[in-house]
């Protein structure tokens, strides 16, 4: 069963694309990362699918709803947290989470109650009484994922939720994320950080708008052909035009932090026996460029 389907969802804005012809199929209860440059479409995408965007063309369901038709019943059942999430700076953390439990009009009895236990899924119940503008970045992210899920929703929407939190806060985050995945809640998540994705059931890499893989890390890597070779360079723009001129056979070369990662064919790899590689499991990060370069690559020819 899937909670989230879409077919040839489309989102122009005048000439320009944002999202083009997305087919996704994200099952139900399973940690979905949707990963992409700045700019690939990844808020436009999940703003479509709470609603908030109205698709150009194409078909989208939530839960087995067609976004169009039942907008407001697929908005009851669902969680968004954006981007540039809204906290009320000059209310205490309490008065925030009881205002927006207000929003999704809880009855009175289930509101208090829900209150409580966003306090403690956050561990904030020491903080209930301090203003939300003396909150730390962590803690306020925490807090306003406590706001978008009042409702319990089935599926949530994160866009970016980790960004500009330090590392101790993310892992938190993340443990109430599995959390929330095994009491059976559905996650579409976009993040930059691919320690992040790593952990996601599915991936979805997104570029200029397009869908351009989708699998489980595991197997985005294995699909990845020939072998990766890490080759240690101070300089490595420098030691790639050495590789250049020395007309070895490759399939792709880049540059990694302080290294050069080369791809080739397992025949060729006696080619390389004078430097000093190590032959690698591809990262996420040599995922997403093999997929970009294979993209171009198509574009070109
Ligand atoms: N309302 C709008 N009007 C015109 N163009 C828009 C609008 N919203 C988004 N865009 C453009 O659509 C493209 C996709 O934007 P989007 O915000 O979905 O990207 P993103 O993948 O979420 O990027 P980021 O990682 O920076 O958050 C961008 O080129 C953006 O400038
Ligand atoms: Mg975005």
């Amino acid at each position: 069963m899937n909670a989230v389907v879409t077919r040839n969802l489309t989102k122009k804005f005048g000439t320009f694309t944002a999202v083009d012809d997305l087919n996704l199929a994200i099952r139900t209860g399973s940690i979905y990362g949707f990963l992409g440059p700045n700019g690939s479409g990844k808020s436009t995408t999940i703003k479509m699918l709470c609603g908030i965007l109205e698709p150009t063309a194409g078909y989208g369901e939530i839960l087995g709803m067609d976004l169009r038709r039942n907008r407001e019943a697929v908005k009851k059942q669902l969680g968004y947290m954006s981007q540039k999430f809204s906290l009320y700076d000059d209310l205490t953390v309490w008065e925030n989470l009881t205002f927006y439990a207000g929003l999704y009009s809880l009855p009175e009895a289930v509101k208090q109650k829900r209150v409580y236990e966003m306090l403690d899924m956050a561990g904030l119940q020491e903080r209930k009484n301090e203003l939300t503008a003396n909150l730390s970045g962590g803690w306020k992210q925490r807090l306003a994922l406590g706001c978008s899920i009042l409702h319990k929703p089935s599926i949530l929407f994160l866009d970016e939720p980790t960004g500009g939190v330090d590392p101790k806060s993310r892992r938190l985050f993340w443990d109430i994320i599995y959390q929330l995945a095994v009491e059976g809640t559905t996650i579409m998540v976009t993040t930059h950080f691919m320690d992040e994705a790593e952990h996601c059931d599915r991936i979805g890499f997104i570029f200029e708008g397009n869908l351009i893989a989708d699998d489980s890390p595991q197997r985005l890597k294995q699909a990845i052909p020939g072998l990766l070779l890490e080759i240690p360079a101070e300089d490595p723009m420098n030691f790639m035009r050495q590789l250049t001129d020395a007309n070895l056979a490759c399939m792709d070369m880049y540059p990694y932090g302080l290294s050069v990662h080369v791809l080739v064919a397992e025949a060729d790899i006696g080619l390389y026996r004078n430097y000093p590689y190590t032959v690698i499991t591809p990262s996420l990060e040599d995922v997403f460029v093999y997929y970009v370069q294979s993209r171009r690559r198509g574009m070109v020819e």
